[in-house]
């Protein structure tokens, strides 16, 4: 029985000391690891190597993943998907390590579905929004970077008593905005699960500037397409100089953290126990709740859309009215 790892989807940093640890204890557990390249692009061109300890050597401290991704539209299709599942076939590979998101663990429920070939996976997306986790991997690395972000464009907004507007990734989830904004001190946070009031926050800040104010963080989620309208209200409205900044893929990239090494070897180890233990039926999702990892259907993680904790977003309250 082949056991093998693909990355699919966004990357994340997690994503290689999840390869690493992947291969090292496939070796201990005595199983030929293998690596799919490309993501599910990669499955369907059949670009499948047997992993040696040499191909992950030296990776642990890299973001993003050598073994690369993609978001295919081709595994769409049946007869793409046959071709894949000729591949692993022909390699005698069984079993599926899935790094990435709700929507790759989808397209390989499909695959499951249609021949029959399990897999295990392993959130990863630094957008937090997957149902039933409260970690995916890649979340620490990508809000630490946002941290050194905004923590930068503070000094020079601080030095030039001007008002910033910080644009987070996330896609339709506000959880790294709404952290980010809770951790860096941010007078406002604008995020898709949050209503906000601009009459009520700009008199709020119009007084504390007559007070002494010198400078205002926005953080503001991708979600809300809000980046620009929040840059033209500070200086129209509250006559403040003000610069936007995308963080964008910086967020994406990067070393990753001590907690995502460890995260990743953690998700890594439970996932082959499980497979080697035979108590994989079709496709599994590991969550972490409350500090244990556990197993769930696609069917569970598909039931709901994941949301942010109710007690944290009563604590950005004061940042959006
Ligand atoms: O899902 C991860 C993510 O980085 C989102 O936060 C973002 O909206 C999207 O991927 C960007 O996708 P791409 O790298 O394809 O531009």
């Amino acid at each position: 029985m082949g056991i093998a790892i693909i990355t699919s989807g966004g990357d994340c940093a997690g994503m290689n000391p999840a390869i690493k640890h992947f291969v090292d204890y496939c070796f201990i557990k005595g199983k030929q690891p293998y690596l799919i390249y490309d993501g599910l692009e990669g499955l369907i061109d059949g670009n499948i190597k047997k992993a040696k300890h040499s191909d992950v050597a030296g990776i642990l401290h890299q973001g993003g993943t050598i073994i690369g991704s993609s978001r295919s539209q081709r595994f769409f299709e049946y007869e793409y998907r046959k071709k894949a599942f000729e591949h692993l076939k022909s390699h005698k590979i069984t079993k599926l390590i899935v790094l990435g998101g709700d929507g790759s663990f989808r397209a390989l429920k499909q695959f499951y579905d249609d021949f029959g070939i399990q897999f295990i996976g392993i959130p990863a997306t630094i957008d937090n929004d997957i149902f039933g986790t409260e970690y995916c991997l890649g979340v620490d690395t990508a809000l630490n970077t946002i941290r050194n972000g905004i923590d930068a464009v503070r000094d020079t907004s601080s030095s030039f008593k001007r008002a910033c507007v910080i644009e987070t990734m996330g896609r339709d989830s506000g959880y790294l905005a709404l952290i980010s904004a809770l951790t860096s001190g941010a007078e406002v946070c604008i995020i898709p699960e949050l209503e906000y009031d601009l009459i009520s926050l700009g008199e709020k800040l119009k007084d504390q500037m007559v007070h002494g104010r010198k400078y205002i963080v926005c953080v503001v989620a991708e979600g809300t397409k809000q980046t620009h309208n929040i840059l033209n209200w500070l200086e129209n409205d509250l006559h403040i100089e003000a610069r936007a900044t995308i963080l964008g893929h910086i967020q994406r990239g990067g070393n990753p953290t001590v907690y995502d090494r460890l995260m990743a070897v953690e998700f890594v180890t439970f996932a082959i126990d499980q497979i080697l233990n035979s108590k994989i039926n079709d496709g599994l999702v590991i969550v972490y709740k409350e500090g244990k990892f556990d197993f769930k259907t696609i069917d569970y993680i598909n039931s709901a859309t994941y949301s942010v904790k109710p007690t944290l977003l009563e604590m950005a309250q004061n940042m959006t009215k």
